[in-house]
């Protein structure tokens, strides 16, 4: 991406989680194409890496980190990485998330409990973790919810239920921390990442015919809204669920 646009985050440190590929790598693309210096970190190190690297092919400032975000200990560890580089957290975007799928009577504890682990539980432990120096900095967080928070589809009760939780939360911390830090979350609709790779093609049909623009999203649809509620463009702007799906939500069923 050229960096001859508009530098909305030049002199600030952002932390990303999952953003080894798809929505996460296209926001830490979009951040540091803004001027923010990236720390790239996912359970994936290898892809971390790759992505740190890119962006500084690019001309951007990146580094990168392994992250497994249910993972207190390695919570702690990342935020002092953060303060030895540049000494200050402004934006923190919480984006690890898959789908454990399975209708409620199918589901078993396990599935339950690893789905809210790594879609709400991490969430809490990433912002515990980051609140001092987000504080600090008066800062900003965007965690990445999902339609499924606010439709129902058959089949997801844990995602749902997760997801669902994250836009609660955001509502709450922005009160908790008001003043201090915003929160924000945003709301993908169907977006082309690996999650929908091994997607039958008539499922996908179907999807894009229930979404008003007329396609699925792009990673780019998503980070871009992420780079605006992370941004101050955005300072009037906290506690809010920003719905990005083409207007998935707003259509009928039918
Ligand atoms: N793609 C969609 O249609 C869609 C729609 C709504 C919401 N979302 C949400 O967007 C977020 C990103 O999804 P995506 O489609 O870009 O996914 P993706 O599959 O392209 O990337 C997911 C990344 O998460 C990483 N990851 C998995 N477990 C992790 C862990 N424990 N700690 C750290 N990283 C971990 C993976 O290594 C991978 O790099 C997720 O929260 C997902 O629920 C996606």
């Amino acid at each position: 991406m050229s960096r001859a646009g508009p530098t909305r985050f030049t002199g600030r440190t952002a932390l990303l989680t999952a953003a080894a590929s798809g929505i996460g790598e296209a926001t830490a693309h979009r951040l540091a194409a803004e001027g923010a210096s990236v720390l790239v970190t996912d359970v994936d190190a290898e892809g971390a890496r790759r992505v740190a690297e890119e962006i500084g092919a690019q001309g951007g400032r990146a580094r990168h980190r392994a992250l497994d975000v249910t993972s207190v200990d390695a919570w702690t560890e990342a935020v002092e990485a953060v303060t030895s580089w540049t000494g200050h957290l402004d934006v923190l975007h919480l984006n690890a998330g898959q789908n454990f799928p399975g209708a409620a009577h199918e589901l078993d504890d396990a599935a339950w409990h690893d789905q809210l682990r790594l879609c709400l539980d991490s969430v809490f432990y990433g912002v515990r973790a980051a609140v001092p120096l987000l504080s600090t900095a008066r800062g900003a967080v965007v965690i990445t919810s999902s339609v499924h928070a606010v439709i129902g589809f058959k089949g997801f009760p844990a995602y749902a239920a997760a997801k669902g939780g994250i836009n609660a939360l955001v509502r709450q911390l922005a009160v908790e921390y008001a003043g201090q830090i915003r929160f924000n979350a945003v709301l993908p609709g169907a977006v082309a990442t690996a999650l929908w790779a091994e997607t039958p093609p008539e499922y996908k049909a179907q999807t894009i015919a229930r979404t008003p623009v007329g396609r699925l999203g792009a990673p780019e649809d998503i980070a871009a809204a992420v780079a605006f509620l992370a941004s101050e463009d955005a300072s009037f702007v906290t506690g809010q669920n920003l719905l990005v799906d083409g207007g998935r939500s707003i259509s009928s069923q039918e």
